[in-house]
């Protein structure tokens, strides 16, 4: 509402002119006004121990005949990303994973979000205390640094330029089906944001996905979005992890 007050409009119709006139600037200020953009580093973190056994094959049986460590290349699509947490936290679960077991293929990420203030934000790669707060020092230390000095009360820490410029940020809106892409994902994650979609869209939306795994790739979608969407062609191996069939 307060954002409606500011452009001077009373109802949602003088809103909806104006966002018609101002263009993309009103279509972004909608989105970023609609959408929630809660995350955090290694939210429901179960899942970063899930893709390190599925990386290295050092977890449950079902996870060895597939070690992602094994492949040319690996292919990873973070969809809602929101403000980069999440795929920083994919990432390097992944290397540290691969360093442990000293192989190191080449690795293809994409992350997407409908906004584009929060793609910005991600792609700075720039957090402050209590967003790195829920990273363990270790990662802290090795992939992040300070950009003020220990004195500074609000101080803000800069991702490690290794980790921006492995992952590309593009602007997607998930309703938009087929999705663009030429090649097939080994991974995927989609959390915490199919909840916010009426159920025909979610199955939607996760049909699409599995349209973009490669055969015995892996969906990851949120835990409280698990008990409600039904990944058709795909086993659950894990809370919210769907393993597309061979
Ligand atoms: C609650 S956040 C979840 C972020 C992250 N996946 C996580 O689990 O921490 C939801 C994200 O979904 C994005 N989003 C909402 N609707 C979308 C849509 N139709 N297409 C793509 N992204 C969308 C929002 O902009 C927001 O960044």
């Amino acid at each position: 509402m307060s954002t409606m007050r500011s452009h001077g409009c009373q109802t949602y119709g003088q809103y909806l002119i104006w966002i018609s006139r101002a263009g993309q600037t009103g279509i972004n200020e909608f989105v970023e006004c609609m959408t929630t953009n809660t995350t955090e580093f290694f939210r429901e973190s179960a899942h970063f121990d899930i893709l390190r056994d599925l990386t290295g094959g050092r977890g449950p049986q079902q996870f060895n005949q597939d070690r992602l460590a094994d492949k040319s290349e690996i292919r990873i699509w973070c969809a809602a990303a929101s403000s980069g947490q999440e795929p920083y936290t994919i990432l390097m679960s992944l290397l540290a994973e691969l360093e442990i077991i000293r192989q190191f293929p080449e690795i293809k990420f994409l992350a997407t979000d409908i906004d584009r203030s929060m793609l910005d934000h991600a792609s700075r790669g720039i957090y402050s205390q209590s967003e790195v707060r829920s990273l363990p020092s270790e990662f802290q230390r090795k992939w992040f640094r300070p950009l003020a000095s220990p004195s500074d009360e609000n101080p803000r820490f800069l991702a490690n330029a290794a980790l921006r410029d492995s992952i590309t940020f593009a602007p997607l809106n998930l309703f938009d089906t087929p999705y663009p892409f030429k090649h097939l994902f080994d991974v995927i994650f989609c959390r915490n944001v199919l909840i916010y979609f009426d159920r025909p869209t979610s199955q939607k939306v996760v049909a699409e996905m599995a349209r973009h795994l490669r055969p015995g790739g892996f969906l990851f979608l949120g835990h409280s979005e698990a008990g409600v969407i039904r990944p058709d062609n795909m086993k659950a191996v894990a809370n919210a992890v769907y393993r597309k069939d061979s």
